[in-house]
């Protein structure tokens, strides 16, 4: 990654980690431990790549991304909602999440079902308190984020994914559930981008491709990170689908298999944004990126 795009990255992921703190430490809250235990899972960090996804998506469309912080963080939100969610024992049952104990660890199961609920609620508060947007756009962040990370995106592909511990499942199904647990959310977050920098018909079709793409070799990544990752430098356990009999692209697939496809998906991100000048050259980056990432 070049140094100038590198820079870009660890600014705004410093911009979103300072803004969602100050954001949760302004909410109040009619339990402190539920607000605490919220604040605790939002300061992990992680790699912040959904609001840097939905600022680079504006970029590309020449508007600065860094405008729509509020609409990014509220996403970052439900991204940690869903890992909260996603590590309690009825699911995957994970200790470790971003090198700290999973939130359920420390709070227990019932809290962290409430923070995670929580977390979900804000982030919508917050999509109305957008600045720079108008109310028109706001609404249509709003209804493409809440249909992403519903049913027929992140919380279908979480049931297909749970429902296929232990069987065989064709390559077809396991398309569709990545498409939807992970898919889901990083579309919303570009498609959000693009609504806000105000995208004619043509450019949200062709980031919308490369959202899909983009989604489909960030999962194939994870899924072999499970795998070949470095437990200290992903910061969650390593094995984690193995040990829950998780279908995966590696499982399904092989090793090879797996890392072919993620590059393959990354190359046609990359190939949807062929009408976009130099100011896609960051999500471009960010393609190329996530099949080449350690964590
Ligand atoms: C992990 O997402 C969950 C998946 C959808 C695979 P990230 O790898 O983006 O997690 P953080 O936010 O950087 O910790
Ligand atoms: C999680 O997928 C997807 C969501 C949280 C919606 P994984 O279960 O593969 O994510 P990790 O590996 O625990 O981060
Ligand atoms: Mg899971
Ligand atoms: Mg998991
Ligand atoms: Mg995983």
């Amino acid at each position: 990654m070049n140094e100038k795009i590198k820079a870009t990255m660890d600014r705004r992921k410093k911009i979103v980690d300072d803004a969602i703190l100050e954001m949760i430490d302004r909410e109040s809250s009619l339990h402190n431990k539920l607000a605490e235990s919220m604040r605790y899972s939002l300061s992990t960090g992680g790699k912040r790549l959904r609001p840097i996804l939905l600022m680079a998506a504006a970029d590309s469309l020449g508007i600065d991304g860094e405008k729509f912080l509020t609409t990014a963080i509220a996403i970052e939100m439900i991204h940690t909602y869903s890992l909260i969610h996603d590590d309690l024992p009825a699911m995957d049952d994970d200790d470790y999440r971003r090198g700290q104990l999973t939130n359920h660890k420390i709070y227990g199961d019932a809290l962290a079902i409430l923070a995670g609920d929580a977390l979900q609620s804000l982030a919508f508060e917050i999509l109305t308190r957008e600045k720079n947007a108008a109310d028109s756009q706001k609404l249509s962040v709003i209804k493409e984020i809440s249909h992403a990370i519903g049913m027929c995106g992140m919380v279908g592909g979480q049931a297909i994914d749970l429902d296929a511990e232990g069987k065989h499942i064709d390559l077809k199904t396991l398309k569709k559930m990545h498409l939807g647990k992970t898919g889901a959310l990083f579309t919303a977050a570009i498609r959000s981008g693009a609504i806000l920098a105000n995208a004619n018909p043509d450019q949200l079709e062709s980031l919308t491709t490369y959202a899909k793409n983009y989604g489909l070799a960030f999962q194939i990544t994870d899924d072999i990170l499970d795998i070949t990752g470095d437990e200290s430098e992903l910061g969650k356990p390593i094995g984690s689908d193995l040990r829950n009999l998780k279908s995966t692209y590696v499982t399904l697939t092989s090793l090879s298999e797996a890392k072919k496809l993620a590059k393959e998906s990354s190359d046609n991100a990359i190939k949807s944004l062929e009408n976009f000048g130099s100011e896609a050259d960051f999500l471009r980056e960010l393609a190329i990126f996530q099949v080449e990432r350690k964590k």
